[in-house]
């Protein structure tokens, strides 16, 4: 079937460097003579047909753009039958005849879900959580990463006057990718996330006593939201130890700002890879990447696979925290 017209769509939580994929979808699709319409608020505009067309002019000055012009939001109704029974209809009346998806897991599985009644989807993996578990980057993680070093950066120069100690929860949601490189780049005293077992006393108050012992007068305790809370740990950290720590939740500033080099280039690599999937007529397809290299795989053999923290990062950050 030859495409004539296709839809982009952002869903759940935004990510820096989505509107840059928005962008190389609709300056790819109208390069092969495609037209293209922006699909708002994620799955629910697929449901309502809350759509716009998109031309040249639409998506220019916004590669360098946070947040997505298209809206983004996670559609309980796009999980029921009767919901995507309501988006396949809006496809057909509206002649798409093929859908990119840009977000996370549950972007993903709306996907699926809508594959199954035979449209062409395209998943493009955008999550400052860096979760999905097919591809080893996300749109978005780079921005957030140093968004999060230089808050951390700026806390530590107060800390390390008044020699105190810093708790800082980052995002991530159930997992500790964005909270472990955050740490590896800040040089943090502990690092706890999800994935990995905690040991309280081993990982965190002997870390602030070892450093300590080397001389050290502040403390930078990093720790993923699935982890636990920043809160927490702080009042647990004065309960064992002579500290009064300072408690910092980054939360969605995360989530804003200018997306980086990385984060730019990716999208639009990954948006036109996506254009050039639905030409080719592949459907239920996720673009990923792999060791750096831009590749795709079947939306349900991604969904299926699993994903960790790098054993690496694990023995790195091991190492450098001295214990
Ligand atoms: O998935 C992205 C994310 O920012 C998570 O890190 C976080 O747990 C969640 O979204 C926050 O969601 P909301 O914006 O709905 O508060």
């Amino acid at each position: 079937m030859a495409i004539k017209r296709i839809g982009v769509l952002t869903s759940g939580g935004d990510a820096p460097g989505m509107n840059a994929c928005v962008r190389s979808v609709v300056r790819s699709a109208l390069y092969h003579g495609i037209e293209c319409y922006g699909i708002r608020r994620g799955w629910n505009g697929l449901i309502h047909g809350d759509i716009l067309r998109l031309d040249e002019r639409s998506v220019g000055h916004i590669i360098n753009r946070g947040g997505t012009i298209l809206y983004t939001a996670r559609s309980t109704e796009f999980m029921t039958a009767e919901g995507q029974e309501k988006a396949v209809g809006t496809c057909k009346f509206l002649g798409l005849d093929g859908i990119i998806a840009i977000g996370g897991d549950g972007t993903f599985r709306g996907a699926q879900a809508l594959s199954k009644y035979g449209i062409p989807v395209i998943g493009i993996p955008a999550t400052i959580d860096n979760d999905i578990c097919c591809s080893n980057y996300c749109i978005g993680f780079d921005t957030a990463a140093n968004t999060a070093i230089e808050c951390i950066d700026k806390l530590r120069d107060t800390m390390q006057s008044h020699e105190r100690c810093s708790v800082v929860e980052v995002m991530g949601r159930n997992a500790g990718y964005l909270a472990m490189y955050v740490g590896l780049a800040t040089g943090a005293t502990a690092v706890l996330v999800p994935e990995e077992p905690i040991d309280f006393d081993h990982d965190v108050i002997e870390k602030i006593r070892q450093a300590r012992l080397n001389g050290f007068t502040h403390y930078m305790i990093v720790v993923a939201e699935g982890a636990g809370s920043a809160a927490q740990i702080a009042a647990k950290i004065k309960e064992e130890i002579d500290l009064d720590p300072r408690v910092t939740v980054l939360g969605h500033i995360q989530r804003g700002g200018t997306p980086s080099a990385r984060d730019r280039v990716n999208a639009t690599k990954m948006g036109y890879r996506a254009v050039e999937l639905l030409l080719g007529g592949a459907s239920s397809r996720i673009i990923c990447t792999h060791n750096g290299v831009i590749t795709d795989v079947d939306i349900d053999e991604g969904l299926s696979m699993a994903k960790s923290i790098q054993q690496e990062e694990v023995d790195v950050l091991q190492t450098m925290t001295g214990i």
